[in-house]
């Protein structure tokens, strides 16, 4: 399976699952037959203002690529700084979240907002 020029070698993909998908999981999955894992989602805004609890977030090991980055947020300046610092870091494939319902993400305008 091709997503760009990224070549998986199997279909199983571990979606992004908020307060689940840490590197212990993700790596766990990995053994598990997952091809590509998925951070949590993580946000700009505490990217780019550099919040700890944020940038733990974004802790890998060089076994687990291929990996994505997922990246939320409201202010489309602040996203676009979000996703050239998370660049620069060893990943795979930067995805948006434009789907999480959950109230306390809508109603700052991210997510499915
Ligand atoms: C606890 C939990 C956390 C989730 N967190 C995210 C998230 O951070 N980003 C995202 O895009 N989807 C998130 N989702 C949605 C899942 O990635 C997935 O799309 C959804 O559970 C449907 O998967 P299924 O079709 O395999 O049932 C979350 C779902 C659950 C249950």
């Amino acid at each position: 399976m091709n997503i760009a020029s990224l070549l998986l070698n199997n279909p199983f993909i571990l979606a992004p699952l908020a307060g689940y998908t840490d590197l212990s999981f993700r790596l766990l999955c990995r053994e598990m037959g997952a091809d590509l894992t998925v951070s949590e989602m993580i946000s700009c805004h505490g990217l780019v203002y550099g919040q700890e609890k944020t940038l733990i977030m974004l802790k890998t090991v060089p076994e687990e690529r291929p990996w994505a980055i997922q990246l939320f947020g409201n202010e489309p300046e602040l996203m676009g700084q979000a996703a050239a610092l998370v660049s620069k870091k060893p990943v795979d494939l930067i995805d948006i979240n434009m789907g999480c319902p959950v109230r306390k993400v809508i109603k700052k305008g991210s997510g499915a907002a």
